[in-house]
């Protein structure tokens, strides 16, 4: 099978992660989501009781840990040494967490090659996270970037966060989306910013299917070239 690599990546709620799986449904690719492979090594490191900011620690925990991911047609099923962890890496503590392994540059080298290998196995792919046009796969056939401004991310993650029964307020869910930005917009390694070549969609004013019509548009419109 001809590889074939999508990369969408974009801030906190801006809806990459419907998207990227809704895409990868309708051009027959494999859909990854590599923020559940960031969740999935900060739950381990939580679990294992780690002092977050022992980055020594983090990295022994990934190397004692066994990651499964598979993807469904829900999304992504996350095993942990065995354990189904598909829920539990949504928890907002983990989410809140996630940052310490984000910063981490060995943390996210190992993460980025799981990435690759996930990609040589399916080889059709759409992969969705901060860093993938720019450090995982600069060579994709087609970047994404998605935007939405912070009120209609917000309005989003509450709506997400209710499904699952997870109570917060709307200044708390503001707040805890603009800190992650912060953090994935200035670390030093893989930070999130649109790859040069990336086509970049603000997805404020659209729904969740004219955001997969546009971008299904643009890689046929690509591929037919
Ligand atoms: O996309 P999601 O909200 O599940 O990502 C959780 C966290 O994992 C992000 O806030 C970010 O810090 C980190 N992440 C990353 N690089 C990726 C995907 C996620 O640093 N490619």
């Amino acid at each position: 099978m001809a590889r074939f690599i999508i990369t969408i990546d974009g801030p906190a709620a801006s809806g990459k992660s419907t998207v990227a799986r809704l895409v990868a449904a309708k051009l027959g690719a494999t859909f990854l989501d590599t923020g559940a492979m960031y969740r999935a090594a900060t739950l381990a490191a939580m679990l294992d009781g780690a002092d977050l900011t022992d980055q020594k620690r983090i990295l022994d925990v990934l190397d004692d840990t066994v990651f499964e991911f598979d993807a469904t047609p829900d999304g992504m099923l996350v095993q942990i040494d065995g354990v189904d962890a598909t829920a539990q890496i949504r928890d907002p503590k983990v989410t809140a967490n996630a940052r310490y392994v984000a910063c981490l540059a060995p943390a996210r080298q190992r993460l980025v090659d799981m990435q690759r290998r996930f990609a040589e196995a399916y080889g059709k792919v759409v992969t969705e996270g901060r860093d993938q046009g720019t450090v995982a796969f600069p060579d994709a056939d087609v970047k994404f970037y998605l935007t939405a401004d912070l009120n209609e991310r917000a309005r989003r993650r509450q709506a997400e966060l209710k499904t699952k029964g997870v109570i917060q307020t709307d200044d708390e869910i503001r707040q805890a989306i603009l800190k992650r930005d912060q953090s994935d917009e200035n670390r030093a390694v893989g930070p999130l910013k649109p790859a040069n070549d990336a086509v970049i969609v603000d997805t404020t004013d659209l729904t969740i299917d004219e955001v997969v019509e546009k971008l299904v548009d643009c890689v046929n419109t690509r591929r037919s070239k």
